[in-house]
């Protein structure tokens, strides 16, 4: 028999400094979108997350603030989804542990975040980001989340999400945990950075002129766009055409993901100009959508303490879904109920 689970999405984001277009349009956009279609929607500022590589304290505060306000900024309303921050539930961190007992140390040695993060010198990274996705399939899994919406470069922590869920199904007999969706839709599940079309954009870059920040102002994201590499031959009618220019085809599918048209659609439009005809109205709509985004963020972030009041209010939502999960997991792995 299978078990039938409610739908349910989670999703979380790192606060590890500065979000980008990337992280709005492969994530931040969408989780607002999928707010009152039938699933309920729990978003978390992942906080555990960002210490598996060290950050400073203070920093780290603000941070993690931030990106409550981005949250809300892109439409997440708390009213409507839980939103909160991982390490003021528990559960988290507990069920993790309990996961690290039936994920694979082969499992995480795989995942090319892990590779790409620890470098050559993994043998010097931190024990928590190497056991990183274990983590993450607690965070989902301890909402019996059905669906989990995420940029492209998630999937294969996704794919571990259900390796563990499934394992833990098997070794104990049951059918407790379900295995999750990944939702990777829209025509921005990968956006690339503004000067490499084969790299992604990216908060770590260490040029800021490959990425637009959240809390980039009007000008700095029409100069990034104007100076955006980009080739010199003219845009064709349909994305076919744009198979071998990655810079290209990145800029249509921001500009698609922006006004919620499909990239041909744009294409349509374009078709037979060049840059010094695109380049302008890209930057028109990336500063139309992003200026009240932003602009909300920043009067969210001059009262932190309504932050932290609606945070904690998330957290005391998303223990009382998490904790009879994690009571239960523990009943079937054989440990005693506390009274
Ligand atoms: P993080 O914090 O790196 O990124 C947050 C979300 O933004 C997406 N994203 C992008 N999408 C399109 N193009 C880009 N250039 C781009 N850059 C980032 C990411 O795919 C992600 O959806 N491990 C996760 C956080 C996490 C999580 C979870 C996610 C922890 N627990 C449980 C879902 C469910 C991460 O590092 O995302």
């Amino acid at each position: 028999m299978t078990t039938s689970f409610a739908p349910r999405i989670f999703s979380g984001i790192q606060p590890s400094g500065g979000l980008t277009l990337g992280n709005y349009l492969g994530a931040l956009k969408r989780f607002a979108e999928y707010q009152g279609q039938g699933a309920e929607t729990i978003y978390c500022v992942v906080d555990l997350h960002a210490i598996t590589v060290w950050q400073d304290p203070e920093k780290l505060r603000h941070n993690t603030r931030e990106v409550a306000a981005a949250f809300m900024a892109s439409g997440v309303d708390p009213e409507v989804s839980v939103l909160f921050n991982q390490s003021q539930v528990s559960q988290h961190a507990e069920l993790a542990w309990l996961f690290n007992t039936v994920a694979r140390v082969g499992w995480m040695y795989r995942m090319t975040q892990f590779k790409d993060k620890a470098g050559k010198n993994s043998e010097n990274s931190s024990l928590g980001l190497l056991a990183y996705p274990s983590l993450m399939a607690a965070d989902i899994l301890a909402y019996h989340a059905t669906e989990v919406p995420v940029g492209e470069d998630q999937k294969q922590h996704l794919e571990l999400t259900r390796d563990i869920a499934a394992k833990f199904n098997h070794d104990y007999g049951v059918d407790f945990f379900p295995i999750t969706k990944p939702m990777i839709e829209g025509t921005a599940t990968r956006v690339m950075s503004l000067r490499d079309g084969s790299k992604k954009m990216s908060k770590s870059d260490p040029s800021d002129a490959t990425r637009i920040n959240l809390t980039d102002d009007a000008d700095a994201i029409a100069q990034k766009i104007r100076k955006a590499r980009t080739d010199a031959d003219p845009l064709p009618g349909s994305m076919e055409g744009l198979q071998d220019r990655p810079e290209a085809k990145n800029l249509v599918n921001i500009f698609a993901a922006l006004t919620g048209e499909s990239a041909d659609q744009v294409l349509a439009r374009f078709e037979g100009q060049g840059f010094g005809a695109f380049k302008p109205a890209l930057a028109e709509v990336a500063v139309e959508s992003l200026a009240p985004i932003t602009e909300k963020m920043t009067r969210f972030m001059a009262d932190p303490a309504e932050i932290d009041r609606i945070m904690g209010r998330g957290a005391d939502q998303a223990a009382a879904i998490a904790q009879p999960i994690v009571e239960r997991t523990k009943e079937i792995m054989g440990m005693i109920r506390s009274r």
